[in-house]
């Protein structure tokens, strides 16, 4: 089976959340039951500078509206997956994040940009093509390559199925409508019942509305998303769709992510011997300029900062975090009132509560090691990856039970299965009174010693996940 798999991101070179890991381990996964997988992702200077060799392999032409010709490189990662990168330097070589200028904002021409990476996907999965290599599925991911299904369903002559992953509902890559024509789109193609969103071209909608089947990242986010609270404007067509629609939680790379390996931690440990995480602690409290307490937990937020993630809920609480008591780690970056509020707090506070301001790899992997308990009161969650980090890494998650926390974060009051705690309402009251019962359970080294314990037990490789995809692409 051949599968094209389209993305925007892929770490370690370019990633702004989960996205860019989801990108780089599942084809790995999928490699492993013996799919034929390749990378379809643009040329960034990130990714570019790594393979300073990429041969061009095709010249994607005639591909309509504005869109430009552009060239595609292939090279070989060291975990033997193939990358196909889109290079067109007008689009793509500019610096920092993938989607926004350095002053924050979209790049204005967002839609030729993604809209070019749909585009290509479409023509290497369509007659067109002049690879030998020919993908029977294409597999895209959130809105950015969402418009591929589009093009595929106008394209003549044979072609590839094609599946579209939401990894995020919130982000609807909406335009106007003179960008139709920019595309390369027929007049045609803008119909309630095509990519047409409220008199504007959005692009997730086009992958939810032509795609052959729809997946999201938990099964508990997928019923979620067909429901009007949560389906953000896009839940009657997801009903439509429901038959379609599936959920595949998705794993993690277990390889990069290993308490007993990870080189980025001060000393390692395992499951059957957590103790030498203390010593990961320590040397956390000593890197942020925290004092050295043994004696009250260390709470942690590694995140993005937007109104998803539901960290002004965190904020709120101000003086009374400390006072559980406990400190406070918060790594993240995004919008400019939280970064400032974390700011305000960890200067009252200097002693208990760091706040770095940023995106750093390191860092996070040594917050989930030194942390005690991880916190993530999202609003709402495809899946969420950041709390099966921190269960691996014997760090207790405290978690709203919205999307794909629900699924995997088991609240301690099940004896048997508890691996953190979980609260209902997206307030700071049920907020504070979880933090209260996740740092009083701190204080019971025998419980806590069981949380770590079926946290790090729990199962959140690739492998379940990639054979559930590798199904899916069966099925269609
Ligand atoms: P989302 O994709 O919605 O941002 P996830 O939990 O799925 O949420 O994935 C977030 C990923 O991004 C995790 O790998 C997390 O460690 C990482 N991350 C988020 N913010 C930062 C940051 N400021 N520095 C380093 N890593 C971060
Ligand atoms: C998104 C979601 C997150 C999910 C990630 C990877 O950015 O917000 O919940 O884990 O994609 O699928």
């Amino acid at each position: 089976m051949k599968v094209l798999f389209v993305t925007s991101e892929l770490a370690p070179w370019v990633k702004t959340g989960g996205l860019g890991d989801v990108s780089s381990a599942l084809p790995v996964a999928l490699r492993g039951l013996g799919l034929d997988v390749r990378v379809l992702i643009p040329a960034y200077p990130g990714i570019l500078k790594n393979f300073p060799d990429a041969a061009e392999v095709a010249r994607p032409h005639w591909l309509g509206g504005a869109l430009p010709t552009a060239s595609l490189k292939e090279v070989s990662t060291a975990d033997g997956i193939n990358l196909l990168l889109l290079d067109y330097p007008p689009y793509y070589d500019r610096p920092g994040s993938p989607y926004l200028d350095p002053d924050g904002n979209d790049w204005p021409d967002n839609h030729l940009r993604f809209g070019l990476l749909s585009r290509v996907a479409a023509w290497l999965g369509s007659d067109a093509s002049t690879m030998d290599w020919k993908p029977e599925i294409i597999h895209c991911n959130d809105w950015q390559s969402g418009l591929a299904a589009a093009y595929l369903h106008y394209l003549p002559g044979g072609k590839a199925k094609s599946l579209f992953t939401l990894h995020n509902l919130a982000y609807q890559g909406v335009f106007g409508y003179e960008t139709l024509f920019e595309l390369g789109l027929p007049q045609e193609a803008w119909r309630f019942d095509g990519i047409e969103y409220h008199g504007k071209l959005s692009f997730l909608k086009a992958g939810l509305q032509h795609s052959t089947a729809i997946s999201t990242v938990s099964p508990n986010y997928a019923h979620e998303i067909q429901t009007d609270d949560l389906g953000m404007g896009m839940a009657d067509l997801l009903r439509y769709r429901s038959e379609h629609l599936s959920g595949i939680l998705n794993g993690i790379d277990t390889r990069i992510w290993d308490p007993e390996s990870d080189h980025y931690l001060q000393q390692h440990y395992s499951a059957r011997n957590p103790n030498a995480k203390a010593a990961n602690k320590a040397a956390l409290q000593l890197q942020l300029g925290l004092a050295p307490r043994k004696d009250i937990p260390l709470l942690a937020v590694i995140s993005r900062l937007a109104e998803q993630k539901g960290l002004d809920l965190l904020l709120s609480l101000g003086a009374k975090i400390m006072n559980l008591p406990a400190q406070l780690v918060v790594l993240g970056s995004g919008n400019v009132e939280l970064e400032q509020g974390f700011l305000a707090l960890a200067r009252q506070f200097p002693d208990l509560c760091s706040v770095s301001i940023g995106f750093d790899e390191a860092l996070a992997h040594r917050i989930d090691a030194g942390a005690d308990i991880f916190v993530m009161p999202s609003r709402f969650e495809p899946c969420g990856l950041n709390q099966l980090y921190s269960m691996r890494y014997g760090t207790i998650p405290v978690v709203r039970g919205t999307g794909g926390l629900a699924d995997t974060v088991i609240d301690a009051a099940d004896e048997k299965n508890g691996n953190g705690f979980v609260f209902g309402p997206a307030s700071s009251e049920a907020l504070l009174e979880a933090l209260q019962r996740a740092t009083t359970a701190w204080s019971d080294p025998t419980l806590w010693r069981r949380l770590q314990k079926h946290g790090m037990a729990r199962d959140s490789s690739w492998d379940k996940a990639a054979r559930q995809y590798a199904e899916l692409y069966q099925k269609l």
